[in-house]
């Protein structure tokens, strides 16, 4: 019997947290590619925060998923058949073709990947979006200088473990917030932070204010909500506050409301937020600087990984909920 796709459709919106019932499984067949198109067989999907916004029908930076479609996300596979002259059976390619065994896509959508010196998977987390995020979130909105204080929140994560990583390369002291014991040793002992506050053991004012004496310099923001909001009484003259992403505020009722804004005023603070396509265009340049710094092991960077496409609805789940420990994956293949 041929190979079928099994594919994860979205069945239902969630209303606050994710459920599995917001899936429903499919087999199709496989299908064919046309002209300009690539017949790909998925090894690695990416899980990410933002995959809980395209299953809302909240307008946003990007459309939602319709209701039925296959959810949306990228991916590293195999080229299986190719009617494009750029590619060829075997070639790795990153795809952005979600939550399926196999999909077709248009070549022009298809980057070539090259696997001889790292594990493919890579590609969707250090060297990938999650890393080009922390990138130009550092460099292009922190900017910081040698000596200055950085924190960083999630700061074991996919972006912030590489966000916190370049900081402290750039000779700043980088203080991370996570949650529980192991994911802050983590973060200190094998990513090098200075220190790290556990924000679920209590205290999370007290713990930040002793790990920054000298204030926050640049607050690399991921996570949003109170955590965000204690951070903001740190802020020193003239910081920079980077808002990557506001995990915590996604499955809201209703908005955080921030008690701390004024903190920017009175410091004069620069707060952007950020979206990683804004800088589409300079992507090779961030690729170019990630790699660079992993070749020469300045980098460390953990995966966390769930096994078959059937898996994936509780992966995510599992991420929204940060029982997540590094670049969160499902393999495929
Ligand atoms: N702006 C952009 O272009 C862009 C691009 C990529 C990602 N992002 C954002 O960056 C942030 C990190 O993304 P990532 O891919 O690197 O994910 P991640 O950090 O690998 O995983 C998410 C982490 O968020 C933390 N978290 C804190 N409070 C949470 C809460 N209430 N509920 C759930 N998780 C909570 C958890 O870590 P702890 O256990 O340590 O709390 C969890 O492990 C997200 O907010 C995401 O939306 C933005």
């Amino acid at each position: 019997m041929a190979a079928m796709n099994r594919q994860v459709l979205l069945a239902g919106r969630p209303q606050g947290a994710v459920t599995p019932d917001n899936f429903r499984i499919v087999e199709t067949p496989i299908g064919a590619p046309g002209r300009g198109e690539v017949l790909v067989k998925n090894e690695w999907l990416s899980l990410d925060p933002y995959m809980r916004g395209r299953m809302s029908d909240a307008k946003s930076y990007a459309p939602s998923v319709q209701i039925g479609a296959v959810m949306v996300g990228q991916t590293v596979g195999e080229v299986i058949e190719s009617q494009d002259a750029g590619f060829k059976p075997g070639d790795k390619v990153l795809a952005p073709l979600g939550w399926q065994l196999y999909g077709i896509a248009k070549a022009r959508d298809l980057t070539k990947l090259n696997v001889g010196r790292v594990p493919p998977s890579y590609f969707l987390g250090v060297l990938g979006m999650p890393g080009i995020t922390a990138w130009f979130g550092l460099y292009e909105i922190g900017k910081p200088k040698m000596g200055e204080t950085v924190v960083v929140t999630a700061a074991s994560g996919a972006v912030g473990s590489v966000a916190g990583q370049l900081a402290k390369i750039e000779g700043c002291r980088v203080v991370g917030v996570a949650g529980g014991k192991a994911k802050c040793d983590y973060a200190v002992q094998e990513l090098g932070y200075d220190a790290c506050v556990d924000y679920k053991a209590g205290n999370l004012a007290a713990a930040l204010r002793e790990a920054c004496p000298r204030g926050v310099d640049v607050q690399f923001e991921n996570v949003g909500g109170e955590i965000f909001d204690t951070a903001l009484t740190l802020m020193n003259l003239h910081s920079r506050i980077i808002v990557c992403g506001l995990i915590a505020e996604y499955t809201l009722p209703e908005p955080y409301r921030y008690r701390n804004l004024r903190s920017v005023l009175v410091n004069r603070s620069k707060m952007q937020g950020m979206i990683v396509f804004d800088w589409k265009d300079r992507y090779a340049e961030a690729l170019a600087g990630l790699a660079g710094r992993l070749a020469e092991g300045k980098l460390k960077y953990r995966e966390s990984i769930v096994e078959g496409i059937d898996n994936a609805p509780a992966g995510l789940i599992a991420l929204l909920k940060g029982e997540n420990f590094g670049k969160q994956l499902v393999k495929l293949a």
